[in-house]
């Protein structure tokens, strides 16, 4: 059974990652940790969860938070896990790419030139994970996470955070200024398929693993228009108008449209069991009894 230890246990990924962890591996086995220090308790970890970030447009505000927070976490683990043998997890994302990506169908190994701090940080992640385990034999896997919607805990100021933010207003019954221009694509994801995914390839047999440091995950990808259509369906009043934010535009338009992932689907099984009209009705539904 894993000993598993979660840093930044309290954020948009990590609030439902301790639950998903703890029902699927016990919960004395799984440690939560966020900015308040650990116990002085032994519980004999072998894998760390390094989900401490500062998402990119917050990150682009002040970007050597943005790089301390990302770097200095992963470091600390990266070096820990090397000390204690453990396994390592640090979610990447569609950041580490840049304009000069191909945007669709983003291959798994293509340019990764990003120009944003965050992205900055998550190549590097992708590197030092990669040199970690060529160098040293730690166990570093990752993914690189789309936009994640979710219902628990907001996301802290990242690009695609629209995509939460709408189901919030629909459901409020308030009107949705996006942030984001129309024709925007950008790969999503609902987060029961990302915990799915943070479980299952950190349980892959590594003997299959031609990648490790960062496969391509994605579930679905649409524009502001194409999300609003989907909620409308349920809410025929709700209206969305169009009041974009620079920053966050000039980041998405750096991103992906939309990624290939064939390469976790091959090497540990990758399937995601959400698209857009069966997240949308789980994020109507559940919203419904956590604001109504
Ligand atoms: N959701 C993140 C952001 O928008 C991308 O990984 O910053």
């Amino acid at each position: 059974m894993k000993k598993i230890l979660i840093v930044g246990s309290g954020g948009q990924i990590g609030t439902e990652l301790v639950k998903k962890l703890r029902a699927t591996y016990g919960n004395e086995n799984v440690v939560a940790s966020d900015l308040r220090p650990l116990t002085g308790e032994r519980y004999n970890i072998d894998t760390i969860y390094n989900l401490a970030a500062i998402l990119s447009a917050t990150a682009e505000k002040n970007p050597m938070l943005g790089w301390n927070v990302g770097i200095g976490s992963l470091v600390n683990c990266l070096e820990t896990a090397r000390i204690f043998n453990c396994a390592v997890f640090t979610p990447s994302s569609i950041g580490a790419f840049g304009a000069s990506t191909p945007h669709d169908n983003t291959p798994q190994d293509t340019i990764q030139r990003p120009n944003t701090i965050y992205g900055v940080t998550k190549v590097t992640g992708e590197l030092l994970s990669d040199y970690y385990f060529t160098r040293f034999g730690v166990d570093t896997r990752s993914v690189r996470f789309p936009g994640l919607i979710s219902n628990l805990t907001l996301p802290g100021g990242g690009t695609t955070d629209y995509a939460v933010e709408i189901y919030y207003a629909a459901v409020k019954g308030e009107k949705f200024y996006c942030p984001i221009s129309k024709g925007t694509y950008m790969d999503m994801m609902y987060m029961p398929d990302a915990l799915d995914a943070m479980v299952d390839i950190m349980e892959a047999d590594p003997s299959k693993l031609v990648h490790r440091n960062s496969f391509n995950v994605t579930a679905m990808s649409f524009d502001p228009e194409i999300i609003y259509n989907a909620i409308k369906k349920y809410y025929p009043n709700f209206e969305m108008e169009y009041k974009f934010d620079p920053i966050r535009q000039a980041i998405a338009d750096s991103w992906p449209n939309k990624m290939d992932d064939s390469c976790a689907r091959k090497e540990w099984g990758w399937n995601p069991k959400y698209d857009l009209d069966k997240m949308t009705v789980d994020m109507i539904e559940t919203l419904k009894k956590k604001l109504l």
